[in-house]
């Protein structure tokens, strides 16, 4: 869109007349609680975060609750391998969110627990509502049973085809290829991602949410296809409810009934009244954002029920692509149907990619860690920006590109927007003792465009269009930053009478650099923080558009806003391979000598800890490493490659707990930095004797503890 044509666009934006306060709760989906933040999940948050504040500055009333979603087979299974109560192994994990969202200005403001006795009581209930509305029924089904580990397989334990489009190795439960949705005896030679195992059939009762029910379909055929989900999401979702009559007569496709019940062992939520069964996690890992926003509510003393009564109540979350049939059939039935309010909608984003559409990899180090952007001391308004340039409205990939970050960030925020405030302020402070003057009618012709165009801008951001916005945000920078080049304030300076024009042209860059700052606001909250400090102004919100500073408001000192993008940060980011081989994995000697005697200081100066394999990768084109991901207590995670590929399958390493030597120096490897060493048992002399033993902790101990 043009400045123009935003310009004449302005008459009937809604957004900045005076109606009353919206009432809106929003949400991001739960991360599941068994690892750290990746780039996606803090992409999600930046984008819901931006939405949020954009309300905020309009004069809305935003509740941004997030939380951990707790249960599931997967996570109980991760617990167990690393010696800890799935209680405990999830607490772990939610003691390291706050530096992220901390670190990348994402305000939410509460973070809860699927596993909060909130969302016990209210997933309990929903069912009860459900059930009496007679939308829940048993059935005794036929379900995989790992014959070698003694046990049910969870969905996402069981591997195979997909029936649907025939990709291999998709889940249990739906195809991260084509979207599908199924049941894991669907899949085509299904094996147990547990012990490889071929599954075999075992019966058990199974309670099941009836969404074939006619009134089921006849409400979500009109929740998604009334116009309040993205287009494209709603003809995506509309291919869900076609039904076909195969020849034998049954038909498939269609709303299916949806299987809610585990069997015990599973760490969920106990369905009331049937011993040994608990919540499939999908049932209650959404009435989570409602268990978050009760105990916000509880927390500040208001009604929750009296909150979610209020008719004029909005509610919307944001998701992922490969979360959409959840939120789209699943969440909105169970709500409608146990009585309660349902989304407005449900704003799904696509998935984030990392220089020039490789697919994010660790393992080929293409991935962008955010702790460690952080770490290196990347400014997160730079990312925020970034992200922001790049999303719009539509469920649409988007990639991170290191380059185009490094020439976005330079170019717009500090060459066009930070640029303007440091040609005008020096002026200012030197020559007018800090004090603004009069505007102009030049001066006040280029304000008033800013301010007309700004209501189409804020539409834009309140659109989830932060691409557009920025970009006319930026023609806005460009606009000011031609003012400045006609009028040349430097110029003005060195001539005699020119004191008041060199005084009403900086006050004109000031108010204008205020302006632009608003409309960023949302984007950038720390540097609009810090520029209302500059500026001596209190927190600023849209309606300040239209109380510019008057003449005689007195600055303060202009401090340097913001940094530019160093090169040499984003090559450490995306650590390029160094070129040395890796060495074996240490030993320690097994039928060997021993080596000489040392002091205890000189033991003492090896710093050992108890560290958890949080991940663990075969490391491409060697057969000797494999790459891990290990949990020292730290808050971030280490890079560790091991020597060990003969002796383990990664999957059976995940989740375990071992031993490392934390405080060896890092070392650049052919495959990346390796940040310490694991511990590792095996013969003196590995031909005759083969064999490597990973150590391990007896139970009880936790990732960081030292170990001697
Ligand atoms: O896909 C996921 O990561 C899920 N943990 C999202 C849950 S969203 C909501 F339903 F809790
Ligand atoms: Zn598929």
């Amino acid at each position: 869109m043009a400045g123009s044509a935003l310009h004449s666009a302005l008459t009937c934006t809604p957004l900045l007349t005076t109606m009353p306060a919206r009432q809106i709760f929003v949400t991001t989906a739960l991360p599941y609680a068994n690892g750290n933040f990746h780039i996606g999940h803090i992409m999600e948050y930046i984008q819901a975060d931006i939405w949020v504040r954009t309300h905020r500055m309009l004069g809305n009333e935003v509740n941004f609750v997030g939380a951990d979603d707790t249960h599931g087979a997967p996570i109980m299974i991760a617990a167990e391998k690393a010696g800890k109560t799935p209680q405990q192994f999830v607490a772990d994990i939610a003691a390291g969110r706050k530096q992220y969202l901390d670190g990348f200005h994402i305000e939410f403001d509460n973070w809860h627990s699927t596993d909060a006795p909130e969302n016990h009581q209210l997933a309990q209930q929903i069912y009860l509502d459900l059930k009496a509305n007679g939308l829940i029924e048993t059935r005794t089904i036929e379900q995989f049973f790992d014959p070698e580990k003694a046990m049910f397989l969870p969905d996402r334990f069981i591997k195979g085809e997909c029936p649907k489009c025939h990709a291999k190795d998709q889940y249990g439960d739906n195809c991260e290829v084509c979207g599908a949705v199924y049941a894991p005896t669907d899949l085509i030679e299904p094996y147990s991602a547990l012990s490889g195992a071929k599954p075999v059939l075992k019966s058990s009762e199974h309670f099941f949410f009836k969404l074939s029910d006619p009134r089921c379909v006849a409400f979500l055929e009109d929740w998604t296809q009334n116009g309040r989900l993205q287009p494209e999401v709603a003809n995506k979702v509309r291919e869900w409810f076609t039904v076909r009559t195969n020849p034998d007569g049954t038909t498939s496709e269609g709303l299916g009934d949806w299987d809610i019940s585990r069997d015990a062992p599973y760490f969920g939520i106990e369905i009331p009244d049937a011993p040994g069964k608990y919540f499939y996690v999908w049932l209650d890992a959404p009435i989570g954002y409602l268990a978050s926003l009760k105990n916000l509510l509880d927390k500040r003393g208001q009604n929750y029920d009296d909150y979610m009564a209020n008719p004029a109540l909005e509610q919307y979350h944001f998701i992922g692509k490969d979360i959409v049939t959840f939120h789209t059939l699943f969440w909105p039935a169970t709500l409608h149907f146990s009585g309660r309010k349902v989304p407005d909608s449900v704003f799904v984003h696509g998935f984030l990619t990392v220089n020039n559409g490789e697919k994010m990899s660790k393992s080929r180090g293409t991935g962008l860690d955010p702790l460690k952007y952080l770490a290196l001391g990347m400014n997160p308004e730079w990312l925020r920006y970034y992200l922001a340039a790049k999303l719009s409205s539509r469920n649409e990939d988007i990639d991170f590109n290191a380059d185009d970050f490094m020439a976005r960030a330079n170019s717009d925020l500090v060459g066009k927007f930070v640029n303007i405030a440091s040609r005008a302020a020096g002026f200012i402070a030197k020559r007018f003792g800090g004090a603004l003057g009069e505007v102009s009618a030049d001066g006040d012709a280029l304000l008033e465009h800013l301010r007309s165009v700004a209501p189409a801008i804020i539409e834009l951001l309140a659109e989830r269009e932060y691409g557009k916005a920025l970009r006319e945000t930026m023609l806005l920078a460009d606009r000011v930053n031609e003012y400045v080049d006609q009028n040349k304030p430097w110029e003005l300076a060195k001539k005699e009478g020119m004191e008041a024009r060199l005084h009403d042209v900086c006050t004109t860059c000031i108010e204008a650099f205020r302006v632009l700052t608003i409309l960023l606001k949302p984007v950038l909250p720390a540097l609009a923080a810090q520029v209302e400090a500059f500026l001596k102004v209190a927190p600023m919100n849209f309606a300040s558009l239209q109380q510019p500073l008057g003449q005689g408001h007195v600055i303060g000192q202009y401090q340097h806003l913001m940094q530019r993008v160093d090169i040499k940060q984003l090559e450490a980011l995306f650590e390029p391979p160094a070129q040395a081989e890796p060495e074996p994995v240490a030993t320690v000697p097994g039928g060997e000598e021993l080596a000489p005697t040392i002091s205890i200081d000189d033991f003492a100066k090896i710093d050992l800890r108890i560290a958890q394999i949080v991940n663990c990768e075969a490391v491409e084109g060697s057969t000797k490493l494999l790459r891990l991901t290990l949990d020292v207590g730290e808050g971030r995670t280490r890079n560790v490659f091991s020597g060990i590929a003969s002796a383990y399958k990664p999957e059976d390493l995940i989740g375990k707990l071992t031993v490392m030597v934390a405080n060896l120096a890092p070392r650049k490897m052919k495959f990346g930095v390796s940040e310490g060493m694991v511990l590792a048992a095996s013969h003196g002399d590995e031909k005759a004797n083969p064999g490597i033993y990973v150590l391990s902790p007896w139970p009880g101990a936790t990732p960081g503890m030292r170990v001697g």
